[in-house]
């Protein structure tokens, strides 16, 4: 492993809490490097759910965590988070940057006040904070002890920190927040976050260089989603069906022959339910469609992806016929595989699909360590070849599978 990073490939909510939290069994130190508690990460142990914002995920392993410059924090919720984790008996031994800059009550006002009629952001101050950033006029954690001097015990150079780590050889986790798609440089903007959540990010974000980094994880849920505005091709539904739609409604028998007739509001409306799609940090129902390979090819270049994280696959059971988006055909009839930077050649292109089969149930496939290697990949037949589908088109293998929200539930390949 010695220096891996974890990024999203979608538009966030992939499940890199998920992937982290397994690999963190092996890592000395977790660093997270973009976004703020913007950010939701849930992470099951045993009947224990774990749901971060701004701490790294590896602190649930307790292991050495830490939050680099790329980082924007909010020192209230810092305090509430580490205060809860720790009384939930788990030790958080973690270095904030001291060059990371603060979240302010205003910057939350200021998100909040802005959000009314705009991108659907989290009001959690993010942008505001990263625009005084840019502007020199922001905080960073350095100054903003001196005035609250509790916060000096948690300060550090995470740079010289990782960096050190690397060089002595141990495994280090990089991890990223948000997604490729959400990115500040290479998202759908300006329906994007602030932050760069991509590998790159790991660099600039935590201090450390290029050739420092061994492996690049991309991790991918079966089926995107996305909270807030902005396009999404293969979108099932509309984005108003998903916003009016009841959170208590439940799934019904006939929903499920809808969807399986072809009723796209009801395939997204299954994937929802089935998969929970309700933001960890804001509540929100998530939008839901098909894999898009398009917008994964994409997100695959930028990074740099070495493997896949392919999460939520168990989700997927139960539906006849499942799409995969190959190719997007846009206005002018033209058919492309690759993810354009105009949104308004984005918003009108309408996604080429193929067809796979669907299967029933794969979530009591567990990894178990003593399983022969044959049936440690065996996911089902149909589930192979949807999986395969994805690998051919994103040009990686698929080395990881989640199959439900268990720590066990994961099929290594
Ligand atoms: P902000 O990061 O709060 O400024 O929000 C900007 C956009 O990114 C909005 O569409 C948010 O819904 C989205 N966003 C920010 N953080 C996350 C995340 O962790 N998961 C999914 N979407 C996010
Ligand atoms: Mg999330």
């Amino acid at each position: 492993m010695p220096a891996t990073v974890v990024v999203g490939l979608d538009w966030g909510d992939e499940g890199k809490g998920k992937i982290i939290d397994y690999l963190a069994k092996d890592a000395d130190l977790g660093a997270r490097f973009n976004g703020g508690d913007n950010a939701g990460h849930t992470v099951f142990v045993k009947d224990q759910k774990f749901a971060l914002h701004l701490l790294p995920s590896c602190v649930v392993r307790e292991i050495k965590a830490a939050i680099g410059n790329g980082v924007a924090v909010n020192p209230d919720v810092l305090k509430r988070e580490i205060n809860e984790i720790e009384s939930r008996g788990i030790r958080v031994d973690l270095t904030v940057d001291e060059r990371a800059h603060v979240i302010t009550p205003k910057h939350i006002e200021q998100d909040i006040e802005k959000n009314k009629g705009s991108i659907g952001s989290t009001g959690r101050g993010i942008g505001p904070c990263y625009e005084d950033r840019i502007g020199r006029r922001g905080i960073r954690m350095i100054d903003y002890a001196k005035e609250h001097p509790e916060f000096k015990r948690f300060l550090g150079d995470v740079s010289l920190l990782v960096n050190d780590y690397i060089d002595k050889g141990k495994n280090v986790l990089l991890e990223g927040a948000q997604g490729t798609l959400l990115s500040i440089n290479w998202g759908t903007y300006h329906y994007v976050t602030s932050s760069e959540p991509t590998a790159g990010g790991a660099c600039t974000g935590l201090g450390i260089g290029p050739r420092k980094i061994d492996k690049v994880i991309g991790v991918t849920k079966a089926y995107p989603t996305r909270v807030g505005r902005g396009p999404f091709p293969t979108e099932l539904g509309t984005d108003e069906q998903t916003i009016n739609e009841n959170k208590d409604d439940q799934l019904t028998q006939e929903d499920i022959d809808k969807a399986n007739h072809g009723d796209p509001y009801y395939t997204g409306k299954f994937l929802r339910k089935r998969g929970a799609e309700y933001g960890t940090t804001t509540g929100r129902a998530r939008r839901t469609g098909w894999f898009d390979a398009v917008a994964g090819k994409y997100s695959c270049r930028i990074n740099g992806v070495d493997e896949i994280a392919l999460t939520k696959l168990d989700v997927l059971g139960g539906l006849d016929r499942l799409n995969i988006c190959k190719s997007y055909e846009t206005e002018n009839g033209e058919i492309t595989d690759v993810f354009p930077s105009d949104l308004k050649v984005l918003e009108n292109c309408k996604p080429v699909y193929a067809v796979n089969n669907g299967w029933k149930d794969i979530s009591n496939v567990v990894y178990n360590v003593g399983l022969p290697n044959e049936a440690k990949n065996k996911v089902g037949d149909y589930a192979e070849d949807y999986v395969a589908n994805i690998e051919n088109i994103l040009k990686a293998p698929v080395t990881m599978i989640g199959v439900g929200p268990e720590r066990n539930q994961i099929i290594l390949r």
